[in-house]
């Protein structure tokens, strides 16, 4: 006679010595879903999924929770907290616990923090292949807000007549959080100056005033502009764009075509997704993988 096991699933805050345990399962679940869909991996390695959860696990304004199964870490979770929009991911579950509650109660728990500490609204990027993560999102809550094309390769065009793009210094901060709060009513003014700070940040002037910016151009980082004229410059002054590529809103055809015109490729559909307050943003801009 077949003896019932009993499943105890617990969470916890996530500390800097799980990252190893978690990369490892970022890796492998984003490893396994990309590979059922003939999709590259987000992330080249376990190795480098591991770093990036120190980082995250380790760095104020990031909440880390981790998921427990019989004392076993199956999956875990982060919650960006550095601006009044929160932002969710990576939320990853070990594939051989997949599609058994883990993930509703990760999801869960960062919402509940997230509107515990008053943020006007919470969002996050979902990889559009993914069935699983779409279902699962928008029976929480999440609305589909935008359609995004992860985007890489090298612009043929080097420069925009009119735009001089250079590094940020601290002294443009203000600002570029003055035109993030034209363009989506909020700025991100502490990641900015964290991405300032590590010298990957970006402004372009136009007729000697900041018309726009971005934290990093790729995978991990926002863009803000007034116009497609500055996303333009800003997409053309680098060779190429970190991890993945950059997320381009789709809607946004004007720039599209313009990249699909450079001989840029587009990698992956993704969809952005939020809770709570959300402005149609007013400009051009690229979301960060995290929103
Ligand atoms: C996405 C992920 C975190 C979800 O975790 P999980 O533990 O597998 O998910 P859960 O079992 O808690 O929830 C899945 C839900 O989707 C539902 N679902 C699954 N496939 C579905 C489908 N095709 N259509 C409708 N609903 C579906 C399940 O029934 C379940 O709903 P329920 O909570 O109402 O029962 C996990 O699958 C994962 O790690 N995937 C790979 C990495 C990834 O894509 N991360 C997210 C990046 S955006």
């Amino acid at each position: 006679m077949p003896v019932a096991t009993k499943t105890a699933l617990t969470l916890r805050p996530a500390t800097p010595a799980d990252a190893a345990v978690c990369g490892q399962i970022c890796y492998d679940a984003f490893a396994h879903i990309s590979a059922q869909h003939n999709f590259p991996c987000d992330l080249p390695s376990a190795e480098v999924a591991a770093g990036f959860m120190t980082m995250l696990f380790s760095t104020p304004g990031f909440y880390g929770v981790v998921a427990e199964l019989d004392g076993r870490v199956v999956g875990s979770n982060v919650l960006e907290e550095r601006a009044i929009i929160a932002g969710i991911g990576p939320i990853t579950v070990d594939p051989t616990a997949q599609n058994a509650g883990v993930g509703r109660r990760l999801m869960l728990d960062v919402i509940d923090r997230a509107r515990s500490r008053n943020a006007a609204g919470i969002r996050l990027v979902q990889a559009a292949f993914h069935n699983r993560s779409l279902s699962l999102y928008a029976s929480l809550g999440f609305d589909v807000r935008e359609p995004l094309s992860c985007i890489q390769g090298t612009p043929r065009q080097r420069s925009v007549a009119g735009c001089a793009v250079r590094l940020a210094t601290p002294a443009d901060l203000d600002a570029c959080n003055a035109l993030s709060h034209r363009v989506h009513g909020f700025d991100r003014g502490a990641d900015l100056a964290h991405s300032t700070q590590r010298g990957t940040a970006l402004v372009v002037e136009r007729a000697g005033r900041i018309t726009g910016y971005s934290s990093h151009l790729g995978f991990f980082g926002h863009t803000t502009c007034e116009s497609n004229q500055d996303l333009q410059a800003l997409l053309a002054s680098v060779d190429s764009y970190g991890g993945p590529g950059i997320l381009l809103p789709s809607r946004n055809t004007e720039m599209l075509r313009w990249c699909l015109a450079q001989g840029l490729r587009v990698t992956q559909p993704m969809t952005l997704m939020s809770i709570g307050l959300y402005n149609e943003p007013r400009g051009a801009w690229l979301p960060s993988i995290t929103f």
